[in-house]
């Protein structure tokens, strides 16, 4: 018979990753009415709560801002909760374009925008993701210095060549959504999305012209990550 240790319980999950991310936003982020009533408008719609927790949003518009972005670039608008985080880093001269193939949610997105005061410098353009790039491609649009992509995760590998193609260096993008519940790491998975995301990474490892990191995070979302780019040249 083996010993029993007395230690202390330790409870690690999802009860207390919701618990801590509600310590940290209640501290550090608090009573938003804008962001509130934002989400509140896309619950009424009927959209999918999957938007980034509020101190995930906040460390978008603390990148965006530390990047001096003056030209965001979202892909994956939904109710345009991230959107508004995004809005918010930027200067008064700044522009944000969002991409969304939804035509309800660039609707709740549109009006959440307008709310949030951003309706002059954030523009929702509607259609699939491949085809409103390439419309932006043949418009000759000037670089992005931000882009968060988070629509379609097959597409993921396809969306970071395209910013990497319109960034400067000190370009950041960050992608969300690319740990698949640990899926990533396997290498015989068919999962498309699986598949999008580790093409993703066999991209970054192959450029020479990108900076790039990948990290885990818990949270009221559960168990994810995201990688976080720099273009260098
Ligand atoms: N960035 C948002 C969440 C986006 S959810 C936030 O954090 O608040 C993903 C969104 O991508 C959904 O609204 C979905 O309709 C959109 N989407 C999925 N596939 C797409 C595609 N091919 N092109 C453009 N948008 C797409
Ligand atoms: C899903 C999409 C997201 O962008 C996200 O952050 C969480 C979930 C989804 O499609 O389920
Ligand atoms: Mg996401």
């Amino acid at each position: 018979m083996w010993r029993t240790r007395r230690t202390r319980r330790i409870t690690v999950g999802q009860e207390q990753w919701t618990t801590v991310d509600e310590y940290f936003s209640a501290q550090l982020i608090g009573e938003d009415e804008v962001l509130s009533a934002a989400l509140a408008a896309a619950d009424r719609a009927g959209l999918p709560q999957i938007a980034v927790a509020p101190n995930q949003g906040k460390l978008l518009h603390l990148l965006a801002r530390t990047a001096g972005a003056k030209r965001i670039l979202e892909i994956g608008t939904l109710g345009g909760y991230s959107t508004i985080w995004l809005g918010r880093a930027l200067p008064a001269d700044g522009r944000l374009i969002s991409l969304e193939i939804d035509p309800r949610h660039a609707e709740v997105a549109r009006q959440n925008l307008e709310l949030a005061g951003l309706g002059k410098q954030a523009e929702v353009r509607l259609g699939r993701a491949a085809d409103t790039l390439a419309a932006l491609d043949a418009e000759g649009v000037e670089p992005f210095d931000f882009y968060f992509i988070d629509a379609d995760k097959v597409s993921n590998p396809d969306y970071v060549v395209w910013a990497i193609e319109h960034a400067h260096p000190g370009t950041l993008i960050v992608v969300d959504n690319v740990v698949r519940g640990g899926a990533v790491a396997d290498a015989d998975s068919t999962d498309p999305s699986v598949l999008g995301t580790r093409r993703l990474h066999d991209e970054l490892a192959a450029s020479d012209r990108v900076t790039a990191t990948s990290v885990q995070t818990v949270g009221t979302k559960g168990y994810d990550g995201f990688t976080l780019i720099r273009v260098e040249r």
